[in-house]
């Protein structure tokens, strides 16, 4: 049987951790009554802590004692171990391995779970990576809540504190949102929860986010009321993906919090001490919230001073259970991990990891995280690794957005080669089955810049001849000829209105709209429409942004864009003027473009185009306008990649 790790939440399917809460609740009695069942006799569980830990060490060896088993401890394995020495997490894990039948690791290194876990012979469980995971945490937490509740689908859960450096955070919101749970997010100034979880959160659970964010004076203004939240995340750290405009949704009325999570403070996850300014506290007062009647209050421990000791007697504060709580649900993994089966996945299907770049050249792409294992100079001999998320995020910035495998961090390049032929060029989603092909034949390498390729002897795949393809005069017949098969098209122009999809659809509409004005006097209503939140392969939260300030209501609309290649982007508008009634119901709505170029994706054709081309999917159409450059001009230029994708790499040759 494969051995089973524990370091990330995700590793357990939602089945599996109901049928571990099965065994907790089996074992209680045991726990109750103080007493020891042989269920693991003869096993020895190894816990290395190389951070400090009153109840995740002592719970879990409490739990391996009761359960008939054997522990070896080392409580200060950064000092009192060959840690001290130098020795890697990868050779600790492969040692102590040969010595004990499951390892519990607490780490303050990101990451380093994985690390041990692909090194030892026996189950790993992260008992806390650095800012990373603490999914046992989880286990505890959710059991709490689910023995006090009766579910955790459906609660209502504010995480309040440290979202951004919090690990129990980090694995207990994907959770929640795996289980169905609604969260609300209320972090201390500063310490929101980092972008690569909302992420995670948004495209892998499919979570609606509702944000809280502001100072504490704000925010208990909010939690009065509770008939206001933000939704969607702060725009300045979110581009491009959640680049959305926060509003405060007055319709939205959270009618009860069941559960109210607080954090501490992870002061010791900062470079240097900076304290964090109105850092969310819990209360008597805050208790007496109407609101909060039913809701429990939660905590991982330890606290500093952000729960009162006054609050402990509560009936609501359920903190302390959460840790009595800890040993059976860690006697039942241990159980699990050491003698179940895996079960099938049902109700959670972990999203397969398609694409894993493992940097073993000396150039490219690191992990941006510096507390990740990855990292870290005492690791030597870890490959950078990263999942290739390309179509998440390609579409607005044309990079290759990378996800660390050891703690998910996220970074981007934008420059792709192939090791054999020695030639890059710049990432393009047209690209995707080169991209594709080289890395499942181990060719592809990852550059930062231009710079690096070069100076690593790699050459740029050869451009064609830029070809110019229209000139200023041609784009402004063109654009004569779309306004007037427009006004053919529509008799009555007083109903058209045009939709320019940003960034150039948007000017030349306004262009259309000038030349419509001029020839029939008739002044057509024009807005521009960013399509990113509505295209398919981009998942983003909270409310979307147009400026379509008038009704579409019985008109004719004209969506009116650039280029027209695979369709998903007019796609993506249609989406954003049909769905929802939101501008009313149009009466019809057509497609105007500058180029049509083909290599359609989606059932999508224009109704008005101004010059039809045949391209090759490498090719790349420039449209350049005035108002965004000096001139007006398209020109197009190929890109010689063909050779190493259908040839094979040996025989690539630039045509
Ligand atoms: N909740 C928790 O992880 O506590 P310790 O740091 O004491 O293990």
């Amino acid at each position: 049987m494969k051995k089973l790790d524990f370091v990330s939440i995700d590793d357990l399917s939602n089945n599996e951790i109901l049928e571990i809460f099965k065994i907790a609740d089996e074992l209680e009695d045991i726990y109750e009554k103080r007493t020891a069942i042989d269920l693991l006799r003869g096993k020895i569980m190894a816990t290395l802590f190389y951070e400090p830990s009153t109840r995740t060490r002592l719970s879990f060896e409490t739990a391996m004692l009761r359960l008939g088993g054997q522990v070896i401890s080392a409580a200060d394995m950064a000092a009192s171990s060959s840690a001290a020495k130098g020795e890697t997490i990868a050779d600790t894990a492969k040692v102590v391995s040969q010595y004990a039948d499951v390892i519990a690791i607490r780490h303050p290194r990101d990451g380093s779970a994985v690390v041990a876990a692909r090194h030892s012979d026996v189950p790993v469980i992260n008992a806390g990576d650095g800012t990373h995971e603490h999914p046992t945490q989880t286990l505890c937490d959710l059991y709490t809540l689910r023995r006090t509740k009766g579910e955790i689908k459906g609660q209502t859960v504010a995480l309040f504190g440290d979202l951004r450096f919090g690990r129990t955070i980090h694995s207990l919101a994907a959770a929640l949102a795996r289980f169905g749970a609604e969260l609300i997010l209320i972090p201390g100034r500063g310490l929101e929860l980092p972008e690569h979880l909302l992420r995670r959160l948004a495209i892998k659970y499919k979570q609606r986010l509702h944000i809280l964010r502001g100072d504490l004076e704000f925010i208990n203004e909010k939690l009065k009321n509770f008939d206001a939240l933000y939704i969607g995340p702060r725009e300045d750290k979110q581009e491009p993906l959640f680049a959305l405009d926060i509003k405060v949704d007055l319709s939205k009325k959270v009618p009860k919090w069941d559960v109210v999570y607080m954090t501490r403070y992870q002061k010791e996850r900062l470079a240097r001490d900076q304290p964090s300014r109105d850092y969310p506290k819990l209360d008597s007062d805050f208790l007496r919230r109407p609101q909060l009647k039913n809701a429990i209050l939660m905590h991982p421990l330890p606290r500093v001073d952000e729960i009162p000791q006054s609050i402990d007697s509560d009936p609501r504060s359920k903190y302390f259970q959460q840790v009595s709580y800890g040993v059976i649900v860690r006697m039942a993994l241990l159980q699990f991990l050491m003698t179940s089966h895996r079960l099938s996945l049902v109700g959670f299907e972990p999203i397969p990891v398609k694409r894993i770049y493992r940097n073993t050249h000396n150039v490219g792409p690191r992990c941006l995280n510096k507390n990740c294992v990855s990292s870290n100079e005492n690791e030597p001999g870890l490959v950078s690794e990263f999942s290739i998320m390309a179509r998440e995020k390609t579409y607005a910035s044309h990079l290759l957005i990378l996800e660390c495998q050891y703690c998910e961090f996220e970074c981007s390049v934008s420059i792709v080669g192939n090791s054999k032929s020695k030639k890059f060029c710049q990432y393009d989603p047209a690209l995707e089955k080169y991209v594709e092909h080289w890395l499942s034949q181990e060719q592809l390498i990852l550059f930062n810049d231009e710079a690096e390729a070069t100076r690593h002897g790699f050459t740029p795949y050869k451009k064609g001849p830029q070809i110019s393809l229209m000139s200023a005069e041609d784009i402004s017949d063109a654009l004569e000829k779309i306004a007037n098969e427009i006004a053919d098209y529509v008799p009555d122009l007083g109903e058209l209105r045009l939709i320019g999809l940003k960034n150039r659809g948007d000017i030349i509409a306004q262009r259309i709209a000038s030349i419509l004005e001029r020839r029939f006097a008739v002044k057509v209503p024009v807005a521009s429409l960013d399509v990113l939140p509505f295209r398919d392969d981009v998942h983003v939260t909270g409310q979307t942004k147009d400026t379509i300030d008038f009704t579409l209501d019985e008109k004719t609309v004209v969506l009116v864009d650039d280029v027209l290649f695979s369709g998903r982007t007019t796609n993506a508008a249609m989406t954003a003027v049909l769905s929802g009634a939101k501008h009313g119901r149009p009466k019809k709505v057509e497609i105007a473009v500058l180029i049509d170029r083909g290599h359609r994706q989606v059932p999508v054709d224009a109704m008005f185009v101004g010059k039809s081309l045949r391209t090759l999917e490498t090719d790349r159409i420039e449209v350049r306008l005035r108002e965004l450059s000096s001139r007006d001009e398209v020109t197009m230029y190929s890109l010689s990649i063909e050779g190493d994708f259908q040839k094979g790499a040996d025989e690539a040759t630039d045509p």
